[in-house]
């Protein structure tokens, strides 16, 4: 059987990104760099590899640096131009006017409610949805992995990873049924657990695939935890109704919504890197012998 192809992508970036103030008030924290690109741009990457044709921002007040990003910078282009400086470092930057859309949430009630805001432009197709703090670093990516899981199942997939116990009540953790392989069925799905009542320490990781119906949960749906607009309570509704899958992601997360993960990110990512990972292994040796 074949399934709807996943041309669209949502990237939520309306969120106050408070635990990385003050770096976070004028700067979206989608454009905080990984070394020397921004998550956001690892995201939309992924989701280019992916086949994902379409991007959709779901922006907010002081997020203008995310649409500028992936403008032409006019001015910049031309005077690098003139001054001979090679431009490809410039070239994932470029979505052309027909492959991607802004769309503004104009209160962060929650991330339902900022996936909900597009729903005009996603229409009635299957979508993928990127969290960009949470960076996704495997080969292939983590949204590739999962459009391959979804041309055999349909349906929703969600990308899971395993948590220890006690720190999977800040997520939404699914209650698996059979397994086979990456692929889990979900039964259920709880946001933010106490630990005691968490079905699994299986955590729902920022990656999603889901049919066009979770609109039109998201469109009557009350707050859930933290007094929000949660994606996962409607998700939850759609099991039972529709084919529901996790994917376990083969390769690496990063939280970069936490300064700690932010870092480890950092560092794995210039330990990768030719042109810069003896040097940095070298200060990071140095730095911890200190
Ligand atoms: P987070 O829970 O990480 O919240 O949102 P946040 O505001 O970005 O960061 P902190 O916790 O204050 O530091 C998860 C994702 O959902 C988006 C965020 O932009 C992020 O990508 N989001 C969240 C919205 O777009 N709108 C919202 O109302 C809430």
């Amino acid at each position: 059987m074949t399934h709807k192809p996943i041309r669209k992508a949502v990237f939520p970036v309306a969120g106050l990104g408070t635990r990385f103030l003050p770096a976070t008030k004028a700067i979206p924290k989608e454009m905080l760099p990984i070394v020397d690109r921004p998550l956001i741009q690892y995201a939309v990457d992924e989701a280019r590899e992916a086949g994902i044709e379409q991007m959709i921002f779901v922006t907010g007040r002081g997020k203008g640096a995310i649409e500028d990003h992936f403008d032409i910078a006019f001015e910049l282009e031309r005077t690098m131009a003139e001054r001979g400086k090679d431009l490809s470092v410039l070239e994932p930057t470029r979505l052309g006017p027909g492959n991607c859309a802004y769309v503004r949430q104009q209160e962060p009630m929650g991330l339902g409610h900022a996936i909900w805001c597009a729903r005009d432009i996603v229409g009635d197709e299957p979508f993928a949805i990127f969290l960009p703090d949470e960076f996704m670093h495997g080969s292939p990516g983590c949204m590739a992995q999962m459009v391959a899981a979804y041309n055999q199942t349909g349906g929703n997939l969600i990308s899971v990873l395993e948590m220890p116990r006690d720190k999977v009540s800040s997520y939404g953790v699914i209650d698996p049924g059979a397994r086979h392989g990456a692929l889990t069925e979900v039964r259920g799905l709880v946001e933010k657990p106490a630990a005691k009542d968490a079905p699994s320490n299986l955590i729902i990781s920022g990656r999603y695939i889901l049919q066009p119906e979770v609109m039109r949960t998201l469109e009557n749906q009350g707050k859930g935890a933290g007094g929000e607009i949660q994606l996962t309570d409607a998700m939850a509704k759609m099991i039972g109704q529709q084919p529901f899958h996790a994917v376990t992601f083969d390769g690496k997360r990063y939280d970069c919504g936490s300064k700690v993960g932010y870092i480890e990110a950092n560092l794995a990512i210039a330990l990768e890197r030719g042109d810069m990972a003896d040097e940095v292994r070298a200060i990071a040796k140095a730095l911890i012998a200190q």
